[in-house]
């Protein structure tokens, strides 16, 4: 199989064939498929066919493995594989939808995750797609004031911002020792390897900007958010069986789409992150 890659848009995302990530990978495509993700900033590897030890194993080939933090959806005997399905509920018996609304993950650690990477098991017939939207576009696109306004300011992160629309999962009382309180990152990072600059907010996670009066904080956030996610710097990825996605989380935001029949239908996917660096 000889490995073909083809962008999926103009700035976000690019799909490769001819790659099993179940078998050792030879160091040409390794180094292919390593750039491409960083000049594409949103990886789909097609046609997939792993076990959870081969996922945990094949995505090795990108990085070291990230701990995720709720080990409450850890695969049993797996557990660097964690799982997301749209059949969990929350305790009061409502479902629970990961991922809806735009978020980068885990920004709440001091080096948050380079790549997560989701791998389709069960997909629904129609929607439950991923939408990202590429922050360094919008970073480049930002007025000169605006960039001048934000270039030193940092944000505070924490497991559950309390401004957040979207309520996510209690921590286990193990993960909750490991999670550190608050972390501050800056609201302009680099990225390491490409060194554009991106916005690096976090709708779920931020609870203040550093020196900012909270009103200011919310209203400043607000309309950065509402700049990156305009349709212009959008790729929305829609799922086929054995599509294997791994984004970067350094310069993208990404939601979940709830907008299928949970009753009838199951989203279920296998999910696996990698270590990345401090924010700078
Ligand atoms: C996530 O936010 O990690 C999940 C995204 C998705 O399910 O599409």
């Amino acid at each position: 199989m000889a490995l073909e890659l083809s962008p999926l848009s103009e700035h976000t995302g690019i799909e490769a064939r001819g790659v099993d990530l179940s078998q050792p990978l030879d160091a040409d495509s390794k180094e292919r498929l390593n750039r491409a993700f960083v000049e594409h900033s949103v990886l789909v590897i097609r046609d997939q066919t792993l076990s959870a030890a081969e996922l945990r194993d094949g995505v090795q080939n990108f990085g070291e493995i990230f701990p995720q933090h709720n080990t409450r959806f850890a695969l049993p005997d797996c557990p660097e594989i964690h799982y997301l399905s749209n059949k969990d509920r929350y305790p009061d018996g409502t479902r629970y939808i990961p991922g809806a609304g735009y978020h980068t993950d885990h920004s709440n650690s001091e080096t948050p995750p380079k790549a997560t990477l989701l791998l389709a098991i069960e997909l629904p017939d129609s929607g439950g797609d991923t939408q990202y939207v590429n922050m360094a576009a919008a970073y480049e696109a930002l007025p000169d004031a605006t960039k001048d306004r934000i270039a030193d300011l940092k944000a505070m992160h924490v497991y559950q911002s309390k401004h957040s629309a979207r309520k996510l999962m209690g921590l286990t009382d193990a993960a909750k020792q490991k999670v550190p309180d608050a972390v501050y990152h800056p609201i302009v990072r680099t990225h390491p390897e490409s060194g554009r600059k991106s916005i690096y907010i976090n709708p779920i996670r931020i609870d203040a900007i550093e020196g900012m009066a909270e009103a200011d904080a919310l209203d400043l956030l607000n309309d950065l958010l509402s700049h990156a996610t305009e349709a212009r710097f959008q790729y929305r990825h829609k799922w086929q069986p054995g599509d294997l996605v791994m984004w970067d989380n350094r310069c993208l935001l990404h939601k979940a789409n709830g907008d299928y029949d949970h009753e009838t239908q199951t989203r279920y996917l296998y999910r696996v992150m990698l270590q990345g660096d401090r924010p700078v």
